[in-house]
């Protein structure tokens, strides 16, 4: 029998809200096509953004959003996105499928789309192709209150008030495609760029990242702390140079090369997919010990600013594109992931799924003037719950190992919060094939009283299309009953469950 307690009398920490947050680059139609239409588009639209996509957005209560990159983010000259649009420069956009780039969205638009979704900004700046120089005005021109030449260019284009940049990352990807550096190089370069990373609002500092490491290389984050971490109390911010250190992590089913197919896969392509989302947790332990050494104190955050699946693109797309379909196994990838983010909520403050819209595993999908909400949305919403919250200590016993005999992972994953007196409790059933039953109980034998109750699940690789886009969808759950100190809650296989509770008086 598995049984699930939850100790309210237990509190672990706050749930940054920001471990909802998303991840929009100048990629494929996540932007152009997805996000953005413009103005003079016959597609519904507000100052641009797509009234539809903007809408199902904002049921998400997004927290922050990233942008405009990605590797993206390393070649991109803000200058080029900013003035009249017909006088902004046409550039090639080298990473992503070589295609033509107008900058028709640029700073000023992309403070636009924060605005409609009511979110925190945080943008990622270039320390490969841009000088420090460069990187110093983009952040005056984005947040300087006053007369300065960066903040009077705003004024002539249109804004004279001055932007809140929550968060600015510095640099993507410098492993990589952001420089091939080293890290002590780029450690190095880290401390010099961020310098000029101002906080003119002195009220509300702009939190910086550190490009932190690709997946498990342990000796990046290493050496990049040992460079540039400095305790808070110094003269450079609020946590010395860095307040968090990003991790990029994608599940690819079959390798880096071959990834493999969204939707056309079998039982051990699902189990592998789960083993390998659960990865997740080892990275953010490791990673975390090493921040441990160099900061025990934990002024550091983990922000894991690129998460998710990355398949093989659809058939008859641009392969440079990244497009995707996004089945029931995705929705138990995100489920899986943000049950680890919770009970990482000490070192995980924030984290973005990549990416929001037609680009690897987005919430939305779009083709012309119609649009669906993945698997992947109706689960983020479920979980949007949890943000701000309080995790709670939760103990799960009796769950066995499930899958094929190379691919073993456990049959149920949870995470429990608590917010205004309500408890939140998000599981999965990592089953493909069988249903799991969880007596719920809490640890200081108040019975409980069901709320609200929903479930995502379906066959393993159904999905929505344009034509029938509510095929996996969020519905009501009746799959729990209440029992002697609790509840007994069955959760079909594949299936992703919310349950928010209170204790009965
Ligand atoms: O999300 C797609 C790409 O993946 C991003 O541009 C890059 O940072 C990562 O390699």
């Amino acid at each position: 029998m598995k049984r699930l307690t939850i100790n309210t009398q237990a509190p672990l920490g706050r749930i940054a809200p920001e471990i909802y947050g998303h991840f929009s680059e100048h990629l494929g139609r996540c932007i152009y096509g997805g996000l953005y239409v413009g103005e003079h588009s016959g597609i519904p639209n507000v100052n641009g953004m797509r009234s539809d996509v903007v809408s199902a957005l904002r049921e998400l209560e997004i927290p922050v959003l990233r942008w405009p990159g990605g590797c993206f983010a390393e070649e991109y000259n803000w200058r080029d996105g900013i003035g009249p649009k017909e006088s902004r420069k046409t550039i090639v956009n080298n990473i992503w499928g070589g295609v033509t780039e107008d900058n028709s969205f640029g700073t000023h638009e992309f403070f636009e789309l924060c605005r409609q979704l009511g979110c925190k900004a945080y943008v990622n700046g270039s320390v490969s192709y841009a000088t420090p120089r460069e990187m110093g005005e983009w952040v005056e021109y984005m947040t300087f209150d006053g007369v300065s030449p960066m903040a009077d260019l705003r004024a002539e284009n249109g804004h004279p008030e001055p932007w809140r940049v929550d968060y600015f990352g510095v640099g993507n990807e410098n492993w990589g495609n952001g420089g091939n550096m080293n890290p002590d190089f780029y450690g190095n370069l880290y401390r010099q760029y961020q310098t000029y990373v101002r906080s003119y609002d002195k009220d509300h500092p702009i939190g910086k990242i550190c490009c932190g490491p690709n997946v498990d290389d342990y000796e990046w984050t290493e050496e990049v702390l040992r460079t540039c971490f400095r305790r808070s109390g110094s003269e450079q911010g609020r946590h010395g140079f860095m307040d968090m250190l990003s991790l990029h992590y994608y599940v690819h089913p079959e390798g880096w090369d071959i990834k493999g197919s969204a939707t056309d896969f079998d039982t051990e392509g699902w189990y592998k997919t789960m083993g390998k989302a659960l990865y997740m947790d080892t990275l953010i332990r490791r990673h975390t010990a090493i921040m441990d050494r160099f900061d025990p104190a934990g002024e550091v955050g983990l922000a894991v600013d690129e998460w998710g699946t990355w398949f093989t693109c659809e058939p008859g797309t641009n392969p440079g594109f990244l497009y995707q379909q996004n089945t029931v196994r995705d929705a138990l990838v995100a489920g899986v992931t943000l049950n680890i983010f919770n009970k990482h909520c000490d070192r995980v403050r924030m984290a973005c799924l990549a990416q929001m819209v037609n680009v690897l595993q987005a919430v939305i999908l779009t083709e012309g003037e119609r649009m669906l909400r993945t698997p992947t949305y109706h689960v983020m919403h479920m979980f949007r719950h949890h943000q701000g919250g309080t995790l709670l200590e939760s103990t799960l016993t009796g769950v066995e190992q499930t899958g094929t005999a190379k691919w073993q992972v456990p049959a149920v994953t949870e995470s429990v919060s608590e917010k205004d007196g309500v408890i939140t409790l998000t599981l999965n059933n990592l089953s493909e094939s069988e249903a799991q039953t969880v007596e719920v109980s809490l640890a200081d034998g108040c019975g409980l009283e069901v709320l609200e109750a929903s479930i995502v699940t379906g066959a393993r690789n159904e999905r929505n299309t344009f034509d029938a886009p509510d095929t996996v969808t969020e519905r009501p759950f009746g799959g729990h009953q209440a029992a002697e100190g609790g509840l007994t809650v069955t959760l079909p296989a594949c299936s992703v469950v919310l349950l928010r509770l209170r204790e009965r008086q």
